[in-house]
């Protein structure tokens, strides 16, 4: 086989076989096929696509191009749930704990990443001794005991998803349904996951800023899932505005604690409901969505699933009160309210720009040197919809310098207001199985 006849067969729009998918993705991995064929094939893909059986294929050729993680000795189904990107999304720290509450195993291999606020493991390290450096046996015993452990990443995971997007990057290939498909679907495989329930935001703040092209998108993935063997459903949810009120590393922290007691933003607490029966259903801890929900409400009012948040954060070396306490979590210096210049309704929280504003106070990295500051951050005090008036506070800034001007400034302007009522926008817009 020679990659110059592939890159020809797909820029005539024709079918790959599963060999020649294989010989690609191989090739790429050992050398053997140079960065500008594979760009030159890149773009073939973007421009001609590629059938469910090719994007299928190509996906097992990158889970197959390096490590995967064998979770065969955790008892019961691993179900793994995937955001793509949002803002201040805290989502994954809620689920965690609560459907480990209902017996389902979490084994969560997470990462710190570039962005507005932390990746999970950030947020977690918000908690004063709370680590992720476990060995694989210690992972999986924790996973069997308490039913939910994180772990940074190991081994060496799809090494050829990394080059491909590396290329992809520089190429103007990325916004391309097969490779992002194959790309998010081949991670989620190799870190072991049976079943997977996939979160593709749509909106302002997200990657597919149109409804359309979120649903292309999760409809992609499902299909690799069924196709591979990992039953995969998702959901469509808006990414219009930040989810929940909080974005920064130590208030999301607070943030879950409050939602797993039931006492988080309404946001919050019923995507991760939507997402969580999804989850008990998949790893058969309930046979029906609404028996999952009820079950998964009720963890929350009789204490069990902050509970297994206690316990979790203990287990990796954590100081489990501030689960009472949430006040022993890192603290800003500076606490100042941003507020309306004139009355009205918000109309628009540009949900990227906020998360650009949080960023600059240092709640993210901007580039992988960058040290993250885990007390600062912002809360949102109105969402969409919500009437303000004039003098009254649109947003509290956490921060560690008292010079809050330029963030003051970036949120007047990426919060809109205007003098008609505005409908709360729709949270959850379609549900791909
Ligand atoms: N996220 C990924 O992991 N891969 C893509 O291709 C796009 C977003
Ligand atoms: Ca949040």
């Amino acid at each position: 086989m020679r990659m110059v006849d592939l890159i020809e067969k797909k820029r005539d729009g024709k079918t790959l076989t599963t060999e020649e998918i294989n010989f690609i993705i191989n090739g790429f991995t050992d050398g053997s096929v140079p960065d500008y064929q594979m760009s030159a094939f890149a773009m073939a893909v973007f421009l001609k696509g590629m059938t469910e059986v090719e994007y299928s294929d190509l996906t097992m050729a990158m889970v197959h191009s390096g490590d995967t993680i064998d979770l065969s000795n955790i008892e019961g189904i691993k179900v793994d749930k995937h955001s793509t990107g949002g803002v201040g999304d805290t989502t994954t720290l809620v689920l965690g704990p609560l459907v480990a509450s209902l017996d389902v195993p979490v084994a969560k291999m997470s990462g710190r990443g570039l962005g507005h606020t932390g990746g999970t493991i950030d947020k977690l390290e918000a908690v004063e001794g709370f680590h992720v450096e476990l060995t694989e046996e210690e992972f999986i015993k924790q996973v069997n005991d308490i039913k939910v452990a994180v772990i940074g990443q190991t081994g060496d995971l799809t090494p050829a998803d990394k080059k491909l997007y590396a290329l992809r990057d520089v190429t103007a290939t990325v916004n391309s349904i097969p490779l992002i498909s194959s790309s998010i679907m081949s991670k989620k495989i190799a870190a072991g996951a049976d079943a997977i329930v996939l979160d593709v935001k749509t909106g302002a703040g997200a990657f597919m800023k149109d409804i359309e092209d979120a649903r292309d998108l999760a409809k992609a993935m499902v299909k690799i899932g069924n196709n591979v063997g990992r039953q995969t459903v998702a959901i469509i949810s808006d990414m219009s505005q930040p989810l929940g009120l909080a974005i920064g590393n130590a208030l999301e922290v607070k943030e879950a604690i409050d939602t797993l007691k039931g006492e988080g933003p309404k946001d919050l607490e019923e995507l991760c409901l939507i997402l969580g029966s999804q989850m008990v259903v998949l790893a058969k801890k309930a046979e029906t969505l609404d028996e999952a929900r009820a079950k998964l409400v009720e963890n929350m009012k009789n204490g069990k699933a902050l509970e297994v948040f206690k316990k979790f954060l203990v287990a990796q070396g954590g100081d489990g009160s501030v689960v009472d306490d949430p006040s022993r979590l890192p603290q800003a210096k500076y606490i100042q309210e941003v507020v309306a210049k004139e009355d009205g309704y918000v109309s628009r929280i540009v949900a990227d720009a906020v998360g650009t504003a949080a960023m600059k106070l240092g709640a993210g990295r901007a580039t992988k040197e960058s040290v993250i500051d885990l007390a600062v951050g912002l809360m949102l005090n109105k969402k969409v919809g919500d009437a303000v008036k004039k003098g009254e506070s649109l947003v509290t800034v956490y921060s560690n310098t008292e010079d809050i001007s330029e963030v003051e400034k970036d949120l007047l302007e990426n919060i809109i207001l205007s003098k008609e009522k505005v409908e709360e926008p729709t949270l959850v817009y379609d549900l791909i199985m």
